[in-house]
């Protein structure tokens, strides 16, 4: 049973940013067109090469952020007042090179994000680029953020029905959980649910280019160094909306080139030593959280974390509208999201799954914006994770199985931990097990309802629960720092809020089940436990449980708002120290 087309964005469709997924007990992956279609441009994407081979193969994580990266060098972002011809536009930038694509949308004002087929075509632009004027007080900084005004009256523009703003889609969830009453399973609920909240292509060129903007910065500094997004914006499991987690990696930097004759000679840099590596990362946040602060146009609410347990810079990215957390020497970070990138795309189902357990988790306040005691985002997709390692046959490998099948360049030992697993997806043998996401979200709810959270931890690396090596009640082993536990700051009452909810809803599925096709208004499925149950229910508990949850959710959700406009997001447990 493949997953329908349709839970794929049309973007993603033609040449996917995250290529798609492998469907239960499929052999193959899917193939797909590499032809490039961004708002009404079209073009062959690398030619025969591309369609044959790229097509064929899911991306591995490595290609992914190399291509995200370089084509976001190559892209500018452009503010315009009101009134002027799109076209009008584009035509004037054409005139530095051919443009290989674009998008126009509505932020802190009118952007277009344009992306060109050359790099030195942003060259040329910067070239005729002026600094503002003295009337505008400010510090002189040459950036890829442009300003387009005329220097005379277009008129009005004439052509803009043909190129609509893009608009990140948003649903509310009363319309969604419509949505998902009409579909006929809660298979395709799962998928449709996927099909709103994931990244759209758009969006996550605007990532990379974000980051790619803060590399500009940091390269002032520190000439070789990359700045990558990891986390859900490159996981696979991202939902619009979600931060930017940045990574300033100095990993280039330190790379030895192929050993030199120096003659009689050894040379090495002089370079300032620290007291620590963590010193070293602090000082170096430090100094680019200034740069960022004081130079970078369109960063506000500018915080510097460095004391938490991973030092951080977060601030609010206005022109692309992210929340955006700036880490360095964090690449353990990076090989769990590659992690999660691997599982994401190895069988359609983990992503519906992780997904529809995310946004149920949102609603019921079980996950937070802020932060707390709660079960992270990452925390809840280990445990999806794990649900699925342990079925019968497993749906995923463990990660023992994908240290097994990796290659000499698949092998990283970051700080003195193994993080080494296979990277090439297509050398994992596909999964026997043929379960419908029907199924899987129900034994979900009651695996995790009947958990010996008590007494066992959740161990991804084995697939396995073993003994839990200390008290917190929640014990997730971290799959790399093999001592750490990643959700260390849940406590017993979220926990048991979870466990309550879990139970309620296997409950609330299997009714609900039941009266699926009786009349077809009532929400059922994953619609059912999105929202409490109005009428029909016959377990008035279930109800004011997820109603009262709903009510804590709605509050955490209004104090993350506040929040979120004070620019003080939460740190996760783990940015805490
Ligand atoms: P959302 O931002 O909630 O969509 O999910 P996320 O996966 O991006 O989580 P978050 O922004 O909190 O963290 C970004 C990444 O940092 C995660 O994907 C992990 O790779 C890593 N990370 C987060 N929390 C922990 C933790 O507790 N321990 C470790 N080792 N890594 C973590
Ligand atoms: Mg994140």
């Amino acid at each position: 049973m493949a997953a329908p087309m349709w839970w794929l964005p049309p973007l993603l469709r033609c040449r996917p940013r995250f290529p798609a997924t492998r469907g239960p007990g499929h052999g193959q992956a899917r193939r797909i067109s590499t032809e490039v279609v961004v708002q009404g441009q079209s073009q062959a994407a690398g030619g025969e090469e591309a369609d044959s081979e790229v097509s064929a193969r899911i991306k591995t994580f490595t290609e992914v952020q190399a291509e995200g990266l370089e084509q976001a060098q190559k892209t500018v972002l452009i503010s315009y007042p009101t009134g002027i011809s799109k076209k009008s536009i584009l035509q004037y930038l054409s005139h530095h090179g051919r443009i290989n694509s674009y998008f126009f949308y509505k932020g802190h004002g009118h952007h277009a994000m344009v992306e060109f087929s050359e790099k030195e075509s942003v060259g040329s632009l910067q070239d005729v680029a002026q600094i503002a004027g003295s009337s505008v007080p400010g510090i002189p900084f040459k950036s890829r953020l442009f300003t387009l005004t005329p220097r005379q009256s277009l008129g009005q523009a004439l052509d803009e029905t043909s190129i609509p703003d893009y608009q990140h889609p948003t649903i509310p969830m009363e319309d969604l959980v419509q949505k998902l009453c009409c579909a006929d399973s809660i298979s395709n609920q799962l998928y449709s649910l996927l099909n709103e909240h994931q990244l759209t292509e758009e969006n996550m060129k605007l990532r990379f280019l974000a980051c790619s903007l803060i590399q500009d910065l940091a390269r002032a500094y520190f000439p070789e160094c990359v700045v990558k997004p990891f986390g859900s914006s490159v996981s696979t499991f991202g939902k619009l909306g979600c931060d930017l987690d940045m990574f300033l990696d100095f990993d280039e930097i330190g790379k030895s080139p192929t050993p030199k004759k120096t003659g009689p000679f050894h040379v090495e840099y002089q370079i300032k030593r620290m007291p620590s590596e963590r010193a070293a990362t602090q000082k170096i946040l430090s100094v680019i959280g200034e740069c960022i602060a004081n130079f970078s146009p369109g960063c506000t609410h500018i915080q510097k974390i460095l004391d938490a347990r991973c030092p951080l810079m977060r601030f609010f990215h206005q022109p692309t509208g992210f929340h955006c957390d700036l880490t360095a020497n964090n690449r353990i970070a990076l090989r769990s999201s590659e992690l999660l990138y691997i599982y994401g795309n190895f069988d359609s189902r983990v992503r519906a799954l992780v997904f529809g357990i995310r946004c149920w988790a949102r609603t019921h306040g079980i996950t937070s914006s802020t932060s707390g005691p709660w079960i992270t985002n990452f925390s809840l997709t280990m445990m999806v994770l794990f649900f699925l390692q342990k079925r019968k046959p497993p749906i995923l490998p463990t990660l023992a199985e994908l240290k097994n099948l990796a290659d000499a360049e698949d092998k990283h030992v970051i700080g003195g931990h193994d993080c080494t697993f296979v990277s090439n997806l297509n050398k994992i043998n596909q999964t026997e097990n043929t379960e419908t996401l029907d199924v899987l979200l129900n034994e979900f709810f009651e695996y995790f309802g009947n958990f010996d959270f008590g007494s066992k931890s959740i161990n991804v690396r084995e697939g396995k629960e073993h003994s839990k090596p200390e008290p917190s009640p929640l014990y997730i082993q971290n799959p790399f720092e093999q001592t750490l536990n990643i959700s260390a700051n849940v406590n017993q009452n979220q926990l048991d809020r979870f466990v309550a909810l879990a139970r309620e809803c296997a409950w609330i599925l299997q009714q609900v089940n039941q009266d699926h096709g009786q009349g077809g208004k009532q929400p059922w499925g994953l619609a059912a436990i999105l929202v409490p149950p109005v009428i029909g229910s016959k377990k008035k508990m279930a109800k004011s449980m997820l109603t009262s949850a709903r009510l804590k959710a709605l509050l955490d959700s209004l104090r993350a708002d506040i929040a979120n406009k004070k620019g003080e997001r939460a740190f996760s447990s783990w940015s805490l120290k």
